[in-house]
């Protein structure tokens, strides 16, 4: 049967690339009734220094997000990386089966890096060696992600199936990634050929989960756009990334497909597409949002669901990790 893991760093606040690129599927694979499994992954977090207070603090966040959006602990495992210890032991045993050249090619490495590579962390660097461990501790089938974790996907697949021929079994699943839906790459606000992301240093480049409906409608008022009209064809779009952009958003937050968004606005302009788009997203995010704060006011609560789900994520991924030491050669007592 399918098992599906997903993971979302802890390393700044959401955006709504997160949410419709993975948050809002999320939820949908659980109501799909598929087994679910999501973390936060404050290890990964680590690997560029986070202020101890501020990763609790944006680890709780995270968690309130997954819930928000309908993430329900008792249809889902939910909790946080770190608890769960079996993620750096299958980690370090990844680490010894990955080469050091994969990591090297990996593009968020590179972006990430920048020029100085020699003094980044180390974790940095193995990070993708990780994230492979996070997946196939529970040997998870399917991987919902957004478009930007794609090369970190392909490399699960390599180190699953490298695994699988250095010890001569088959025993770790080559996982499918899930890269679906209208906003697989929602772009930056500011400029359609940048992904709207939690580093970006300028804030109107991207919609943040926290972010309240004036602001949300002002960065969309705001949102770079061209001259022309809304054309009457997706081929249309083209070359127009922040037209398409916008386009993708609202199908993605209305549930439809970009070709129906297109053929209902036809010919219309920004003037008028952008307020529809802004109070689409205001009440798809405001219910959210709320709800996020509410929970943010009962920290000790979230801390008890991200407990609970450490503790079920642990079962299935124990038994996992004592197979993979037996396939190794790891004495372990019984
Ligand atoms: P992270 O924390 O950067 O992002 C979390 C999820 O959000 C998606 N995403 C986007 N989707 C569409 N448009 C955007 N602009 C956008 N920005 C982010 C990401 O693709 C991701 O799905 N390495 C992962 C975390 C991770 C993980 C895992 C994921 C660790 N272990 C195991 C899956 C399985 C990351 O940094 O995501």
């Amino acid at each position: 049967p399918p098992r599906i893991f997903s993971g979302i760093q802890p390393s700044g606040g959401m955006t709504l690339g997160n949410y419709l690129g993975a948050l809002k599927r999320f939820a949908e694979k659980q109501n799909e009734g598929i087994e679910t499994i999501y973390c936060v992954v404050d290890m990964h977090a680590i690997t560029v220094w986070q202020d101890p207070d501020k990763l609790r603090n944006q680890t709780r966040e995270i968690a309130a997000a997954f819930l928000a959006s309908g993430i329900d602990p008792a249809r889902s495992i939910l909790f946080n990386q770190s608890q769960v210890s079996a993620h750096a032991e299958l980690g370090w045993i990844f680490n010894c089966v990955a080469r050091i050249g994969w990591m090297y090619r990996m593009t968020q490495f590179k972006d990430k890096a920048g020029k100085h590579a020699e003094n980044s962390s180390l974790g940095l660097l193995a990070y993708p060696s990780l994230m492979a461990a996070d997946i196939l501790a529970y040997r998870a089938t399917h991987v919902p992600v957004g478009e930007d974790q794609k090369q970190h996907l392909e490399l699960t697949r390599d180190i699953a199936a490298k695994f699988n021929h250095d010890y001569g079994v088959n025993f770790f699943p080559i996982t499918e990634p899930l890269i679906e839906g209208a906003a697989t790459r929602v772009m930056s606000l500011r400029d359609g050929t940048k992904k709207m992301s939690k580093s970006d240093p300028s804030d109107q480049s991207r919609i943040n989960l926290t972010d309240d409906a004036d602001s949300i409608a002002a960065k969309i008022r705001k949102a770079k756009t061209d001259p022309e009209p809304l054309p009457d064809t997706l081929d249309g779009l083209k070359d127009r990334p922040e037209a398409r952009n916008l386009v993708n958003i609202y199908a993605a937050l209305s549930g439809q497909s970009a070709e129906a968004v297109i053929t209902e606005y036809a010919g219309a302009q920004f003037g008028s597409f952008k307020p529809k788009l802004a109070e689409l997203a205001v009440a798809t995010l405001s219910p959210i949002t709320t709800e996020m704060n509410r929970l943010m006011a009962d920290p000790a609560e979230i801390d008890r669901i991200l407990g609970r789900g450490a503790a079920q994520a642990d079962a299935i991924a124990r038994p996992i990790l004592d197979q993979v030491k037996d396939i190794v050669g790891m004495i372990r007592s019984r």
